[in-house]
């Protein structure tokens, strides 16, 4: 049996991937790192509708080609995908010998708590990490590289500096803010330098179906333990805000970065503000529960506030979020209701 989240009811969000696939180039040749994970499986999946050709790099350390399954109905082949790290020789061969026109870098070590947890492994996957791809898309001869930056990268703004802009001072105040950061130094200095073409993309907080697993977003892991009647824990007082937005949005964003609109930082976002404890308010509204959740300590360096101005977005990329956040919240309720073994994974 599929997953309900793959079969999207008429009126409801899903993966829908049928829904005006962007127009690359015939055949573009794209290699997407970390396009076994939770955005870039869907990123896969839209570019092969838009008819060009994908192999991916991905290390299955938190991705797993069971999140492939859509791609490879769309024609993705076991020899399409290359089981490597970004940090490695392996990886740089497959960019040097296959010669992508764009690479979409979303490998990543993506979680903030781990990033504090273990700053030196999240600076040595997301920077060196990602200036190994770059070298290797320098002597490549490379079109366009696409970046999966964060929200992060701004840190904890002020509230009157809200929403931030791509003019916002970036500030990380977390490891994993500052890793992107840094990343994104490396894309100017290496376009600047070296003249590789980049845009990069401070996406706002993702969530979807299959967002399970150590990176596990706040919105699914809030509904599976509504779902299974245990009290969520929320960290701080639940009054923090995130501007969210949904997984196939962002595939969108990054396939239409792909065609090489726009270049530079560019927010991808809702750009709705919404706080912990509304999300919580309407998973349980969505799952037909009332219960209260169990506060925890804030987490250390993560942002009070939260919500970005997409106008960018709209007029460069010629995108827009298409998915609320309340059809969002019931297609996650919907999956944390699937039985995992009904589930594709
Ligand atoms: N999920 C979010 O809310 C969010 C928000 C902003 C930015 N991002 C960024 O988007 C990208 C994708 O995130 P995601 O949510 O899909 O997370 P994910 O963990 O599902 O995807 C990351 C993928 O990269 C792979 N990977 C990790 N380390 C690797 C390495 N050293 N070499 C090769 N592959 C490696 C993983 O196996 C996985 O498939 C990341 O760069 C993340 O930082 C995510």
């Amino acid at each position: 049996m599929t997953n309900e989240q793959d079969q999207p009811q008429p009126g409801a969000c899903g993966d829908n991937t049928t829904d005006s696939p962007r127009r690359l180039p015939g055949a573009t040749r794209v290699a997407v790192t970390g396009g076994a994970g939770f955005i870039g499986s869907r990123v896969v999946a839209r570019l092969l509708r838009t008819g060009s050709r994908v192999q991916v790099i991905d290390d299955l350390s938190t991705g797993n080609i069971g999140q492939l399954r859509e791609a490879m109905a769309l024609g993705l082949s076991d020899s399409d995908i290359h089981v490597a790290d970004v940090r490695s020789r392996d990886c740089t061969a497959v960019i040097a010998e296959w010669h992508p026109d764009v690479v979409v870098h979303l490998a990543a070590q993506a979680s903030l708590p781990a990033a504090l947890r273990s700053p030196l492994v999240d600076a040595d996957i997301n920077i060196r990490g990602s200036v190994n791809v770059l070298e290797a898309c320098t002597r490549a001869d490379v079109g366009l590289v696409v970046f999966a930056a964060s929200a992060a990268i701004y840190g904890q703004v002020r509230p009157d500096c809200l929403p931030v802009t791509e003019q916002t001072p970036i500030t990380p105040s977390s490891p994993y803010g500052l890793s992107k950061a840094t990343a994104l130094r490396y894309l100017d200095l290496f376009e600047r330098h070296r003249g590789l073409a980049y845009v990069a993309l401070a996406i706002g907080n993702v969530y979807g179906p299959r967002q399970i697993g150590a990176n596990s977003g706040v919105i699914p892991r809030i509904a599976t333990a509504v779902v299974q009647g245990r009290p969520p824990h929320i960290s701080g007082d639940g009054q923090q805000t995130r501007d969210f937005v949904y997984v196939t949005d962002v595939a969108e964003a990054v396939v239409s970065a792909c065609t090489g609109r726009g270049r530079g930082l560019i927010n991808i976002s809702s750009g709705q503000e919404a706080s912990i404890k509304e999300v919580f308010d309407a998973v349980c509204t969505v799952a037909g529960t009332a219960m209260a959740p169990r506060f925890v300590p804030a987490v250390p360096g993560d942002a009070r506030r939260m919500v970005m101005e997409i106008s960018r977005a709209r007029t460069v990329l010629d995108w827009q979020p298409k998915v609320g956040l309340a059809d969002g919240i019931a297609a996650v309720v919907r999956d944390a209701q699937t039985p995992r073994a009904e589930v594709a994974v």
